[in-house]
């Protein structure tokens, strides 16, 4: 028998044994407190958007106040806080554990859990075009006026990050990393909660999405409304779905999820099913007349973003379609474009399958992946302690002695308190033992197998690596 096998062999042995190789790129930083940011800040403040982005009926529905425009240092500041543990009591929650930007900023849990464990009244919301939701109220129910008072509710609430302000001035002004991001972004190292807010509202106002496929195919189709002709990019099942979408004798969709943010300026009733259940903007302001209006929110990823309104209700899309279609129920404030007519009964779509396929495939062109994985909405911090399991290395373990004749050792380098399984295989990939333990160190007799080569898999996790052995 051969006493070196090619490299070759061992990997091809590793796929039949289905192990999963690893390469060693996990940083071993495993404190809170190390920041991976650019020498000089991203641009946020001006990302050239395309046309239909910065023209009305856009232009007017930005709800960027005066004295809070994005600034690049500004937005940096506040990507770092959304995504800092350190904004919640027990430091185990960030903003970005209910809004993860792989999802769009929402949540795909249909409640989001706080940091003691307690449960969110509503389902996460996507942050993308927050800053072209004309009206500026936030929350599903808009209670909140304007997003840099929204930015400092979740810190605040006794469920979700459960911190006071004062609270969270003296924690940030103990970091080493605070001063002088603040210094930058706003002139001087004092940490105000005003400063908070402000720069974590410019971070959220500039995550605007706009690189989606039906972005290029706006770009790529004739100036003009996006209902006017076929997009040039799209199928034509997605540009059936497009028709259906804006056209207002068909699904009439855009009435309330048009122009480019695919939002309206503010609260409808959809004709949810007990919807008054929730109150919604009623609850808000106690008129009767907006009792289960809920705000209408941008389509825009909605692709990713499941699952769906205010309560989570629908897992799929299909299941959104089907409301729309068949499912909308009375209510004395349910919205015209829901009607049948002024005051009339809810209407009914009455979509074929086809229809119902083509409008989902286009609601999947809103999708941009560019936006769900720029960096510049990314985790600013190196390693998620989550993540800071070390994996195995090639070289990281030691099987000792090795030839072997009765008693076998192995030792783990760095192994912090976690579960492995250890396989023996012989030459011809046969398994003849499995053993589980925790720790660095473990041991196992020989049982009568006779001299050669032997095999051993160390697993942990999902990372795994394989040493030779000979018996002697
Ligand atoms: C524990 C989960 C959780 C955490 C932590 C959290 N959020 Fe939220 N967020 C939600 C939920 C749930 C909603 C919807 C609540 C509602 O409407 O009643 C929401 C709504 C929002 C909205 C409103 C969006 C809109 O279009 O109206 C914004 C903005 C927002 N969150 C930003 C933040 C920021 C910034 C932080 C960190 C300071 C944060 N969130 C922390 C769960 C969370
Ligand atoms: C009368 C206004 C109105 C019309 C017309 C309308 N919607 Fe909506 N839509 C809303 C409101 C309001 C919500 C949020 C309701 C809630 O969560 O309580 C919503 C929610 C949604 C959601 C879930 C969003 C999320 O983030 O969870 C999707 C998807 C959606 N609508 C798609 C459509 C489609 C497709 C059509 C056309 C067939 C349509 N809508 C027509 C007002 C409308």
């Amino acid at each position: 028998m051969k006493p070196q096998i090619a490299a070759a062999t061992l990997l091809s042995m590793m796929i039949v044994l289905g192990i999963a190789w690893h390469a060693p790129t996990i940083t071993t930083e495993t404190t809170d407190d190390c920041l991976n940011l650019p020498e000089e800040p991203f641009n946020y403040a001006n990302i050239t958007l395309p046309f239909y982005l910065q023209a009305p009926p856009l232009l007017d529905a930005d709800n960027t106040p005066p004295g809070n425009p994005i600034t690049d240092a500004g937005a940096a500041l506040g990507r770092v806080l959304f995504y800092d543990r350190k904004l919640s009591a027990n430091e185990t929650v960030a903003c970005a554990s209910c809004h993860k930007q792989e999802l769009s900023f929402t949540d795909a849990a249909t409640l989001s859990e706080g940091f003691e464990g307690g449960q969110t009244g509503r389902h996460s919301m996507s942050l993308a075009m927050a800053r072209f939701y004309q009206n500026g109220n936030f929350f599903w129910d808009e209670r909140a006026p304007n997003l840099e008072a929204q930015v400092l509710t979740p810190i605040q609430d006794p469920v979700e990050m459960g911190l006071t302000l004062d609270e969270l001035e003296a924690r940030l002004a103990g970091t080493d990393y605070y001063p002088p991001l603040f210094e930058a972004a706003f002139g001087s190292a004092n940490i105000t909660a005003n400063r908070i807010s402000r720069a974590l509202a410019q971070f959220v106002r500039s995550m605007v999405s706009y690189q989606s496929k039906y972005d290029q195919g706006r770009l790529a189709a004739p100036p003009g409304p996006p209902n006017q002709t076929p997009f040039p990019n799209f199928t034509p099942q997605e540009n059936l779905g497009k028709a259906i979408f804006f056209d207002p004798a068909r699904g009439n969709c855009a009435a309330c999820h048009g122009t480019d943010a695919f939002n309206a300026p503010g609260p409808r009733n959809n004709g949810l099913d007990l919807v008054s259940e929730d109150p919604g903007k009623g609850g808000v302001t106690g008129n009767p007349q907006q009792i289960g209006e809920f705000k209408s929110p941008s389509l825009r990823n909605i692709g990713v973003t499941a699952p769906y309104m205010h309560d989570g209700r629908f897992a799929t899309l299909e299941e959104v379609i089907e409301h729309y279609n068949s499912g909308v129920q009375p209510h004395p404030n349910l919205s015209g474009p829901l009607r049948q007519g002024p005051n009339g009964p809810p209407r009914r779509l009455n979509l074929t399958p086809q229809e119902k396929a083509a409008l989902l495939a286009f609601l999947q062109t809103l999708t941009d992946d560019t936006f769900l994985n720029d960096e510049r909405w990314s985790n600013p911090f190196c390693a998620d302690p989550v993540a800071t399991i070390e994996p195995i290395k090639q070289d990281g373990w030691q099987v000792f002695p090795n030839p072997a004749a009765n008693t076998v050792n192995i030792r783990i380098d760095g192994a912090a308190g976690q579960e492995y399984t250890l396989s023996l295989f012989t030459a011809d990939g046969r398994l003849l033992r499995s053993y589980a333990f925790e720790g660095a160190t473990f041991q196992f007799q020989r049982e009568g197998w006779p001299a050669g080569l032997y095999y051993l898999q160390l697993i942990s996790e999902k990372q795994g690596a394989v040493k030779q052995i000979v018996m002697r």
